[in-house]
């Protein structure tokens, strides 16, 4: 009956222990569980010591974590103790139970503390007159985190159980706390850099291999035109992005497949519709398996920096440009001055002769020969003086129309047999202030070239005459580089129905002896550039292989529009002079030839070799002198000196100027200064009777 008894008891004992591990069991899996579910730190730790106190029956029960060194201990969490005493109640080594159990890495438990001699006991437990006390360490692994510590107002022996249990439940917070910390630090890794990628103002993505965007800045949503959102969940769905994926596809395929880094200058569409050039960086990054996991990529937007760029490369070539045009001018007026001076002997010379001999010599035809071989080389001399911008002499105000009435028959003789001539003058054309010779000259040159542009097939060549506002826009898409003023300008278009031009000839073909043309002197543009130039205006090309080309000459308007009477053409070549001519110029040859030219022409001459001589000789026998015929560019005394000394001593004093090759602001300076003339070397008896006639006249 005993042994039933025993048996029975025994019995409802050990099944009451089963039920008590069964609840034991299912309270750690419990708390296992809610420790995984927590990331936040103080929950954490207050999950700890709830159940830590709930599984032993604790009065109190306190969390302490390693403080700034490893020997101390702050207490994190506590139930039982003042709240006060979190985060600054501090334990340093050899301050009671804990720094024991921190040090020597294992628990140890307190039966009572009035009989305790291992560690002082701190005045706080016995204040709350606590009696037992257990205490583990949190351990992961071989590192201590902290301990977990458990007071009863009782008297209590943990028993093995108690002590395994509470050993695991500090081991587990200890994964836990650790878990959080990590992920704690991950977080803030992560603000920190997306705050950092944040604040950088270039545009930075990160896309998946199928074209998601996993990540990007505020500065790209704004490139794109979209919240960061937007793009992150919609994907490449979002129209702009996709426009920006396609472009990069083929370059992102060598990246997903071999990896790497690559940087290359593109073109985008920015969310505002303007292209943008762009650096794009890009590098890809790998998953735990080595497999490329996506690409991160940086866009520089450097279109300022290409336009800066852009903007220097052209000044520095118009620089270039100008240089050039000036250096190949400088050299071109040099030549032509010494030639006009070298061709005006020879071409007088053979004049003079022509005039003296016999209308029956058989040498008549050899001196006509060379007077036209001279004077083709005298209008080669002209496109070169024209090109070097030297030859602008005699300003007047020209009406454009009229100059190009003129030069009808002339122009419509010099064409080719199948090109027809147009004339589309407009009403009324503000005159211009130019050289009558030059502007003809350019005209010529024009229309001779859209003439051998239409070649022997038929065409048609117009010339247009008209005014034009020019505003700043129209100014700088001209060819000639200088600033010209906005403002009110007249033109003169010639354009042909004949060849046109490709970019390279369009390119070129202001260059002095650039030619397509095999008896081509290549000198015809040059010399309309430097006419034009020489003019203040500008010009304009289009022109399109096969199609046709229409060059415009824009020339600013005459600042008092009041119209000149024209010259008058050629007369009477019987006219006869007479008086004393004082003929100055430093060539020995031109004097010699000048003499006699006018001498032929019925007057006296005397002579003189420069500018010193000439005032001398002026003011010795001004009275008899009635005209003075001298060069500009003189040794010692050039022309505009000696016409000055000239005039002090005798302000009505006759001068005609003459020169192969003057300085537009030179004569500019003579413009309202009483100059009787100018004559351009070479010059022929027929120039030198015209010019003669009328300074004499008037
Ligand atoms: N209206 C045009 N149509 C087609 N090509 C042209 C036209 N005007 C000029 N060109 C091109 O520009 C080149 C240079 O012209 P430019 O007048 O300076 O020299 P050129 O006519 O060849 O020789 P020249 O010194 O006898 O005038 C020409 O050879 C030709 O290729
Ligand atoms: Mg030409």
């Amino acid at each position: 009956m005993t042994n039933d008894t025993d048996i029975a008891s025994r019995a409802a004992v050990l099944a009451e222990e089963l039920q008590d591990r069964d609840k034991l069991l299912k309270d750690l899996l419990t708390f296992s569980h809610k420790l995984l579910l927590t990331s936040d730190k103080k929950k954490l730790y207050r999950i700890c010591d709830q159940t830590a106190k709930d599984l032993l029956h604790l009065d109190f029960s306190t969390l302490l974590l390693l403080g700034d060194n490893d020997n101390s201990l702050v207490i994190r969490h506590t139930i039982g103790f003042p709240p006060t005493m979190v985060d600054s109640y501090i334990l340093e080594e050899g301050q009671g139970l804990s720094t024991i159990v921190l040090k020597e890495k294992r628990m140890i438990t307190v039966i009572d503390h009035e009989t305790e001699q291992r560690f002082t006991v701190p005045p706080i437990v016995f204040k709350k007159k606590i009696t037992s006390a257990i205490c583990a360490p949190m351990m992961l692994g071989d590192e201590v985190l902290g301990v977990l510590i458990g007071h009863t107002l009782q008297r209590h022996v943990f028993n093995e159980t108690e002590q395994i249990i509470y050993q695991s439940l500090a081991n587990q917070s200890a994964v836990a706390i650790k878990n959080t910390t990590s992920y704690s630090a991950l977080k803030e890794k992560e603000t920190l850099l997306s705050t950092i990628i944040d604040t950088v103002r270039n545009p930075i993505f990160c896309k998946d291999n199928k074209g998601g965007c996993l990540a990007c800045n505020s500065a790209f949503a704004d490139f794109v035109g979209c919240s960061c959102d937007e793009i992150i969940n919609c994907g490449t769905k979002n129209a702009a992005q996709l426009k920006l994926a396609e472009v990069y596809e083929e370059s992102d395929q060598s990246l997903w497949e071999r990896g790497g880094r690559q940087q290359y200058e593109t073109k985008v569409e920015h969310a505002d519709g303007s292209i943008r050039d762009v650096l794009l960086c890009k590098a890809s990054f790998c998953n735990d398996s080595g497999e490329v996991a996506g690409i991160v990529g940086t866009i520089m937007d450097i279109t300022e920096q290409k336009q800066e760029a852009e903007e220097k490369e052209q000044i520095l070539l118009q620089m270039q440009h100008v240089q050039k045009l000036e250096s190949l001018g400088v050299l071109a007026g040099g030549i032509a001055h010494d030639f006009n001076n070298l061709l005006m002997a020879i071409l007088g010379n053979a004049d003079l002769a022509l005039a003296e001999i016999s209308p029956f010599s058989a040498a008549r035809h050899n001196l006509e020969a060379i007077e036209s071989a001279s004077r083709r080389a005298a209008d080669l001399c002209r496109q070169m003086l024209a090109y070097s911008g030297k030859g602008k002499f005699v300003i007047q105000q020209l009406n454009c129309n009229e100059l190009v009435e003129e030069m009808t028959h002339m122009l419509e003789i010099s064409i080719s047999k199948k090109a027809v001539m147009k004339f589309n003058l407009a009403d009324k054309v503000p005159p211009i202030e130019a050289d009558a010779t030059q502007i003809r000259q350019i005209i010529m040159n024009l229309v001779i070239n859209a003439s051998d542009a239409i070649n022997d097939k038929s065409g048609i060549i117009s010339i247009t005459t008209g005014a034009m506002e020019c505003d700043r826009d129209y100014l700088t898409e001209t060819y000639i580089d200088e600033q010209l003023p906005e403002g009110i300008y007249s033109y003169i278009e010639v354009a042909d129905t004949g060849c046109g031009m490709d970019e390279e000839t369009k390119a070129k073909m202001f260059d002095p002896f650039f030619t397509t043309k095999f008896t081509g002197r290549g000198l015809g543009m040059a010399a309309v550039l430097g006419i034009v130039r020489g003019h203040n205006g500008a010009l304009k090309i289009y022109s399109e292989p096969s199609r046709g080309t229409t060059i415009k000459l824009i020339f600013p308007i005459a600042a008092n529009q009041d119209v000149k009477e024209k010259n008058e053409g050629r007369q009477d070549k019987n006219w006869q002079g007479k008086g004393l001519i004082l003929l100055v110029d430093d060539e020995e040859t031109i004097r010699a030839v000048g003499r006699q030219m006018l001498e032929y022409l019925g007057f006296s001459v005397i002579t003189a070799a420069d500018g010193q001589e000439a005032t001398k000789t002026f003011k010795a026998r001004a009275a008899e002198i009635n005209l003075v015929l001298m060069d500009l560019t003189m040794p010692h005394m050039d022309g505009e000196e000696a016409y000055r000394e000239m005039r002090r001593i005798d302000s009505t004093v006759q001068v005609i100027m003459a020169s192969g090759y003057n300085e537009q602001e030179v004569t500019q300076r003579f413009v309202g200064k009483g100059l009787a003339g100018f004559i351009q070397k070479p010059f022929m008896i027929d120039d030198l009777r015209d010019i003669l006639r009328q300074s004499m006249i008037t």
